[in-house]
């Protein structure tokens, strides 16, 4: 099974079932809100530009969004992210910081100044998830649909689209070699979903 089946699978079993639906959604919005919290305390500088305001304040608000529809389909569960309210809890906690210090520990190969290293790692993590992200949620739509629950991401899956571009834009001032570093990044990144999913699916098959 390839990791698209498997992310299929594991959806086709969370979105009919009310309480993993909710969990699933409050994970998202953890891992939308430790994306923020990243952004924010990676990139504090006074180089701090307009694009990366904008990025963690979105990121901050898909965090608050998928909280809020975690409610909207359960309420009065969920109220924060012990691992108890979350699915594949330590995957989903770890998943962040293993793409970062793997994308970093990537670059060190590479001879950049510590700010260019910085800015590197911080666009490259970025462009992993927000290449993640560009299949999951429009995938996640569609399920949603056909199985006739009114809730909606669109408006999330519209900002990530913007999010790729500016990491695209953005990587493009370093160069030919940019290219290299986002094969490795998705690289990277896949491996880590690979074992998400994995996880999710032995916790499902447990319950
Ligand atoms: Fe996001
Ligand atoms: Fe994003």
């Amino acid at each position: 099974m390839n990791i698209s089946e498997l992310f299929q699978e594991n959806l086709q079993t969370i979105v009919p079932n009310t309480k993993l639906h909710a969990k699933f959604l409050n994970t998202l919005s953890y891992m939308e809100h430790i994306g923020s919290y990243k952004i924010i305390t990676t990139q504090h500088s006074e180089n701090i530009n307009e694009m990366i305001l904008k990025h963690a304040a979105e990121e901050a608000r898909h965090g608050y969004y998928l909280k809020k529809l975690s409610h909207k389909i359960l309420p009065n569960e969920n109220p924060d992210y012990t691992p108890k309210h979350l699915l594949a809890p330590i995957h989903s906690k770890q998943y962040l910081n293993r793409l970062d210090i793997s994308i970093n520990r990537m670059l060190k190969k590479f001879n950049l100044s510590s700010n260019n290293k910085k800015f590197a790692a911080y666009l490259l993590v970025t462009y992993g998830i927000e290449q993640r992200a560009d299949s999951l949620y429009p995938f996640y739509q569609k399920i949603l649909e056909e199985n006739q629950i009114k809730i909606s991401v669109k408006s999330i899956i519209s900002e990530e689209i913007g999010h790729l571009e500016e990491m695209n834009k953005s990587l493009e001032k370093f160069g030919n070699v940019a290219e290299t570093w986002k094969i490795e990044a998705q690289n990277i990144e896949n491996q880590l979903f690979i074992d998400w999913n994995q996880q999710m699916a032995h916790d499902l098959k447990s319950l």
